[in-house]
């Protein structure tokens, strides 16, 4: 039942419905028995500012923001945390004293997923597919893990050139870019401990696709995909047929959301709960 003192939290998507986030944080705070509700909110890329002031209007705890917004709504905030203003996006806005403030917990959680699985990046080379938002989070995420060397390849090469140099602005020197190109890749695949798959390659409804043939992969290395629907990419089913150890993107999927939940209430989000409700729904 809510009540007059529910307090609000909403996502801000454009498509929206096919979102998991409601059902996990409605179950988190109902197993810490807050009087808190989340809504998923479909807005219109032209419609992000007033959808933003409304969230300071009508006093919501706060949101998280999905594509396509992660980037253009740091332009409507008051405060960027600086971890989000390297990255370049905002996934989780907190409103305090009246003040909108924006965090990326994509970062923290690739690394607790990470760290769950028993993964310590400090010291490990590890290649990045993709350079988009998510790239930018596991590049800084993993930066600042202590990983000893980054190689970054993009379709759009551009792009990885400009993620690279943020990373050096932010003092961290040790990053190549390799073309997005198989001869390319399948020479540096064997060179490194870990590879992370942050292209929506695979993604549902495709499912088809892969980055590069897992016949470059040795066994043991550590593959990770951050697309979490399917549970299981095509990526990642190679990577583990090749005797890899593999990491789906539900980890991060959970983990993130914990750091907002945290963010929000102030109180530790029930992860165990949290992850029950996403399984049930990324697994059937
Ligand atoms: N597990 C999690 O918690 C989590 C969090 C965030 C995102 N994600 C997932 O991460 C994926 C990327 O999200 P994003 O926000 O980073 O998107 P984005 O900013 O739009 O970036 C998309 C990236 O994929 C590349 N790409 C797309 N189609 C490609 C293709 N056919 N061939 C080669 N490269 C292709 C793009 O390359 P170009 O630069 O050349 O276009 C770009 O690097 C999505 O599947 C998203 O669901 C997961």
């Amino acid at each position: 039942m809510f009540t007059a003192a529910t307090r609000l939290v909403g996502l801000l998507a454009y498509p929206a419905s096919h979102s998991f986030s409601p059902q996990i944080h409605n179950a988190a705070f109902r197993a810490l028995g807050l009087d808190w509700v989340y809504l998923a909110f479909q807005v219109e890329p032209s419609r992000l500012p007033a959808a933003v002031e409304g969230i300071r209007a009508l006093g919501f705890a706060g949101a998280n923001v999905t594509i396509p917004h992660k980037e253009s709504i740091t332009a409507y905030l008051d405060e960027i945390h600086p971890l989000a203003r390297l990255i370049g996006a905002v996934n989780t806005v907190v409103l305090r004293e009246g003040k909108l403030v924006g965090y990326n917990t994509d970062a923290g959680g690739f690394l607790r997923s990470l760290e769950e699985a028993g993964i310590d990046p400090a010291g490990k080379g590890a290649l990045i597919l993709g350079a988009g938002g998510a790239a930018r989070a596991v590049a800084f995420a993993l930066a600042r893990a202590g990983c000893m060397a980054l190689i970054l390849a993009n379709r759009t090469e551009a792009r990885a050139r400009e993620l690279a140099r943020a990373l050096g602005e932010a003092g961290y020197r040790a990053v190549e870019v390799v073309p997005w190109e198989e001869g390319s890749l399948a020479g540096v695949v064997p060179a490194v401990d870990m590879i992370i798959n942050t292209t929506s390659i695979g993604m549902s409804p495709d499912r088809e696709g892969v980055p590069f043939a897992p016949e470059f992969l040795r066994p043991r290395q550590i593959v990770c995909d951050v697309v979490y629907n399917p549970p299981e990419t095509r990526f990642l089913e190679g990577a583990r047929r090749r005797g890899c150890r593999v990491l789906s993107g539900l980890g991060m999927l959970l983990y993130q959301g914990a750091e907002a939940f945290a963010l929000w209430t102030g109180r530790e989000a029930p992860v165990e709960v949290m992850r029950e409700v996403l399984y049930n729904l990324a697994l059937r």
